[in-house]
């Protein structure tokens, strides 16, 4: 048994889904181990286009099995419909996609409860994708929580629900209702029900791929708190997300070649200028999920080397590079100013981010085209000279460059020995 790991190392969208497609041809099982769908997940493949949100992004391998681990939080009438819409493009999911009965349920509440905080005056506004997830990982952890597994013992649900619904003031007439409107699917999801830990951990002969959704900088304890989502979206979460009791052999760090945000909260690269709108519109940045344009910013050696660290990451997917052609210089944050001083720490604090002011180092840009390219040396000089400063910051090795959404266009770089041969 081999095991990877595609993680997001900054604040989402790092085009994981892309490296995990890459990576999922290597793979017998592809894993969802947190988040829920919160995530927009695309991939490209032939000019088609599939957005995930709860189902991995594996799926599109015929012969690959798919999983949800206890980590996510499902809401299961935006599962069946995602799944739908997968079928009506030929995806199948018959014996090859399981859900541990342990994740927990998205409810209408969650979502309707999630709005709420957003749009209120006293809590503080966070820009969530207003699809219920915190709400439903408050209700888990405050044990409120309806599973997924609870789905299939009626008597049961009905207790869980009753527990819930009191426990936020509803009207007890909602029980009935959400009974009423889950029974229908009920049965379409009950096939799919799996022990996950049992599979994954008496796998013997197979590759697991673990797919992270979210990034680094959003992981409710390590992120820029309280402007994160809900749930441990660090290497760490795979333990708890998956049941997964073994190390994972290769941690890959997703790194966007500049930085991108959806939400609220602090952001010290961020270019409210031209140049910010130049990557927004190169790079496509609008939300997979929302539609919400991505605040954009140049690349923060400071969070990614803190990202890199918590992850204990082995190597780098450095991915939308094509994005800087025709870019005459290109900077990446190197230290952050507080004060009289300079530091490489990333503050604990979303207040001390607010106020940090970022050294930069810049560099020349290049004007070739790269979407074409597929070799490493063949990426213009410049390109190499970016790409090595960042790994230098970092300290740890690219491995992957993306230069475009489709499969094809990925760089998969020789091993240290060979190139330095
Ligand atoms: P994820 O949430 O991390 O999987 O990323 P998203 O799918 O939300 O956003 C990444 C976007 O970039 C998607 O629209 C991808 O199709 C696109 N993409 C992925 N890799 C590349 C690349 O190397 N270059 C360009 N230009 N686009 C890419
Ligand atoms: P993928 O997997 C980018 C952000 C939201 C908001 C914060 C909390 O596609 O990278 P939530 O709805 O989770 O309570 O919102 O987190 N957010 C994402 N940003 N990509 C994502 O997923 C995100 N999922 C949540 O914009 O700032
Ligand atoms: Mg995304």
């Amino acid at each position: 048994m081999y095991s990877t790991a595609v993680l997001g190392c900054a604040w989402g969208d790092e085009a994981k889904a892309k490296i995990v497609d890459v990576l999922a041809k290597d793979a017998d099982y592809i894993v969802r181990f947190q988040g829920g769908n919160n995530a927009g997940h695309t991939i490209k493949l032939k000019d088609k286009k599939y957005v995930f949100h709860l189902v991995p992004s594996g799926i599109l391998y015929p012969e690959k099995t798919c999983l949800i681990g206890s980590g996510v939080v499902i809401d299961p009438f935006q599962l069946l419909s995602e799944m739908d819409e997968l079928r009506s493009q030929g995806i199948s999911f018959g014996n090859r996609f399981f859900i541990d009965p342990r994740a927990q349920i998205v409810l209408p509440l969650h979502r309707e409860l999630d709005g709420k905080a957003e749009t209120n005056s006293i809590q503080t506004k966070i820009g969530t994708t207003k699809r219920g997830i915190g709400p439903c990982y408050s209700d888990a952890i405050a044990r409120y929580g309806i599973r997924f597994g609870d789905l299939f013992d009626n008597e049961y649900l009905k207790k869980r629900l009753e527990n819930i619904i009191r426990f936020h003031n509803y009207p007890t007439s909602q029980i009935d209702t959400i009974l009423n409107d889950l029974n229908p699917i009920i049965n379409k999801l009950r096939p799919f029900l799996k022990q996950i830990p049992y599979l994954l951990n008496t796998i013997i002969d197979k590759n697991i791929l673990f797919e992270g959704a979210q990034g680094t900088l959003l992981d409710i304890t390590f992120g820029t708190y309280p402007f994160v989502t809900s749930s441990h979206t660090i290497s760490g979460g795979i333990a708890i997300g998956a049941g997964f009791g073994k190390n994972v052999d290769r941690v890959v760090g997703v790194f966007k070649s500049y930085y991108t945000r959806v939400g609220e909260g602090p952001f010290p690269t961020e270019l409210h200028d031209e140049v910010g709108n130049k990557i927004r519109i190169q790079g496509n940045e609008f939300g997979s999920t929302t539609g919400r344009p991505r605040r954009c910013g140049w690349f923060d050696a400071v969070a990614a080397k803190y990202a890199a660290m918590l992850n204990g990451i082995d190597e780098i997917a450095f991915t939308l590079l094509d994005v800087f052609s025709g870019f005459d210089t290109i900077k990446i944050c190197a230290g952050y100013k507080i004060g009289d001083t300079v530091t490489t720490e990333f503050p604990h604090s979303s207040k001390v981010l607010e106020q940090v002011i970022p050294e930069y180092i810049e560099l020349p840009g290049w004007d070739a085209d790269i979407t074409r390219i597929t070799e490493y040396d063949m990426l213009p000089k410049n390109a190499l000279e970016y790409i090595a400063k960042v790994e230098k910051l970092i300290g740890i090795r690219v491995t992957i460059v993306s230069v475009g959404p489709e499969r094809e266009q990925t760089i998969f770089r020789k091993p240290e020995i060979a190139e330095n041969k």
